[in-house]
C-alpha cells in the first residue's frame, strides 16, 4: 500500500491508518498458551477474506504476481509478495497463521481469526458492496464470540477474547476511494466535516466493543499504541489517483 500525500485546498486532511496494538505476549510462563490475535481492516491485513466475496480484481490479491516470494505456494489472498505484517506477529507470538475469517471450516477460533478485507473502510459508503465494511467485520467479531461461548462456555471465552491482541489497520481508503474517487460526497462533505465523520465513526466501533468486552480487557487498552495521523502534508498531490486501493 502507498500512501499518498494529500493537499485538501489549504486544510489539512488526514490519512488515517489506525494500529491498535496491544503487545501482550508477553507471558511468563515460557510454555504458556499464547493469547489470540484478531484483526480488523482493510488490504494491509487481508488474508484473503475478499476471495470469498463477491467483488471486483483490485480487491483481491488471489492471482500473480502475489505471493512470488514463495513463502506461500499460491496466491492467498494477501496483498503481498509474501506474508503481510499480522502473519509476522504471529509468527512472533508462537501463533499459527491467522486464517481469514470467511475461509470454510475455520475449526477453532481461540488463536483469533482475521475480519480485514482490501478496499475497507470505516465508512461503510467506502466502496460499498465490495469490501466488507468496519460494521460487518465488527458483526462477524460478535458471531466468533458466540461461538466460542457455545465451544468453550462462557468463562473460558471471556479469557480467550480478554487475553487476545486485536490489531486494526484501517482509514486510507476512506480517503483514496470513499472522498476522493467519489464526486458527490466531495459535494455533500467539505474535507474536515468528512474527516470528523471517519475519525468519529473509527472511536464509536472502538468504544461500543469496548465496552462490551470484559473488564480485563478494558484495562489493557491502556496499553494501546495509536499510530494516527500518520501522513498530512501540504502542497503534494491534489487528488490521489481514484483506483489506488488499500
Ligand atoms: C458516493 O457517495 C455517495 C454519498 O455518500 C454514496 O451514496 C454513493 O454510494 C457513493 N458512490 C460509490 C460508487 O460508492
Ligand atoms: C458516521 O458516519 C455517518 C455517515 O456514514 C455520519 O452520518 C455519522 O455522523 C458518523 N458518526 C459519527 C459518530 O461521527
Ligand atoms: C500529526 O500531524 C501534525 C501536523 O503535520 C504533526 O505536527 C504531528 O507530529 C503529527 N502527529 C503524529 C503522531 O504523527
Amino acid at each position: 500500500m502507498t500512501m499518498r500525500k494529500v493537499d485538501f485546498s489549504g486544510s489539512y486532511f488526514f490519512v488515517t491508518t489506525l494500529l491498535l496494538l496491544l503487545p501482550l505476549f508477553v507471558s511468563t510462563k515460557a510454555a504458556a498458551a499464547a493469547s489470540g490475535l484478531f484483526i480488523f481492516g482493510d488490504s494491509t491485513v487481508d488474508a484473503g477474506n475478499n476471495n470469498y466475496i463477491e467483488t471486483i480484481p483490485e480487491n483481491r490479491a488471489n492471482y500473480e504476481p502475489y505471493a512470488q516470494n514463495g513463502f506461500f505456494q499460491e496466491p492467498t489472498g494477501r496483498f503481498s509478495d509474501g506474508r503481510i505484517i499480522v502473519d509476522f506477529i504471529a509468527e512472533y507470538a508462537k501463533l499459527p497463521l491467522i486464517p481469514p475469517y470467511l475461509q470454510p471450516h475455520i475449526a477453532d477460533f481461540s488463536n483469533g481469526v482475521n475480519f480485514a478485507s482490501g478496499g475497507a473502510g470505516v465508512l461503510s459508503t467506502t466502496h460499498s458492496g465490495l469490501v466488507i465494511d468496519l460494521e460487518r467485520q465488527l458483526k462477524y467479531f460478535e458471531q466468533v464470540r458466540k461461538s466460542l461461548t457455545e465451544k468453550l462456555g462462557a468463562a473460558k471465552a471471556e479469557e480467550v477474547i480478554s487475553e487476545a491482541v486485536y490489531f486494526i489497520s484501517i482509514g486510507s481508503n476512506d480517503y483514496m476511494g470513499g472522498y476522493f474517487g467519489n464526486e458527490t460526497m466531495q459535494q455533500l462533505h467539505g474535507p474536515e466535516e468528512y474527516l470528523g465523520m471517519v475519525i468519529g465513526n473509527l472511536t464509536q466501533a472502538i468504544q461500543v466493543n469496548y465496552k462490551q468486552l470484559s473488564f480485563s480487557f478494558s484495562m489493557l487498552l491502556v496499553k494501546i499504541v495509536l499510530i494516527y495521523n500518520i501522513s498530512v502534508t501540504k502542497n503534494c498531490m491534489r487528488k490521489a489517483p481514484e483506483n489506488l486501493v488499500s
